[in-house]
């Protein structure tokens, strides 16, 4: 099949790949670009683990194609770091509220968590829930990402973090 070249911008660095039309976008990220933090959990677009932000939107990577993305900005979980290799508030709270067990959702889960703060950088918990709603979990319960994403929230905001009483 005739190929298209794409140009997409990648965690701040221009990429370039040779994609087929019917490639989707999380297949180049991780077999063209071998950022393999986006993760495939299904083949219905319910899951959310393939998620990724594009041009300041969450998108689930697996229900776009790779040719959609030309001319894009991306960030995926490798972008998410700080620039001095420290991990990023939300990297921070998943870690200290213990929001991953497996971590095969945890990419996406935190790339939407980024865009989830910055469109409401003060969540309530069903806002939260709420906004991660298009991202499941097996493991946790969600309850502690729930707590990761208030903890990284407070980190940003300058705030104390209070653990809510269960
Ligand atoms: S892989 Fe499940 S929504 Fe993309
Ligand atoms: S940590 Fe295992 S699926 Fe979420």
């Amino acid at each position: 099949m005739a190929k298209t070249h794409v140009t997409i911008r990648v965690n701040g660095e221009e990429v370039e790949g040779l994609v087929e039309p019917r490639t989707l976008l999380i297949h180049f990220i991780r077999e063209n670009l071998n950022l393999t933090g986006a993760h495939i959990g299904c083949e219905t677009s319910h899951c959310g683990a393939c998620t990724v932000d594009i041009n300041g939107k969450s998108v689930k990577s697996c229900t776009m194609f790779a040719v959609q993305a030309n001319g894009a900005e991306i960030m995926t979980i490798e972008g998410v770091a700080n620039a001095d290799g420290t991990l990023s508030a939300l990297q921070e709270g998943f870690r200290q509220m213990h929001g991953l067990q497996c971590g095969y959702c945890t990419p996406g889960m935190i790339v939407r968590a980024h865009r989830l703060l910055q469109e409401n950088p003060n969540p309530t918990e069903e806002e939260i829930r709420f906004g991660i709603a298009g991202n499941l979990c097996r493991c946790t319960g969600y309850q502690n990402i729930v707590k990761a994403i208030q903890y990284a929230a407070a980190k940003i905001n300058g705030t104390e973090f209070q653990e809510a009483a269960e």
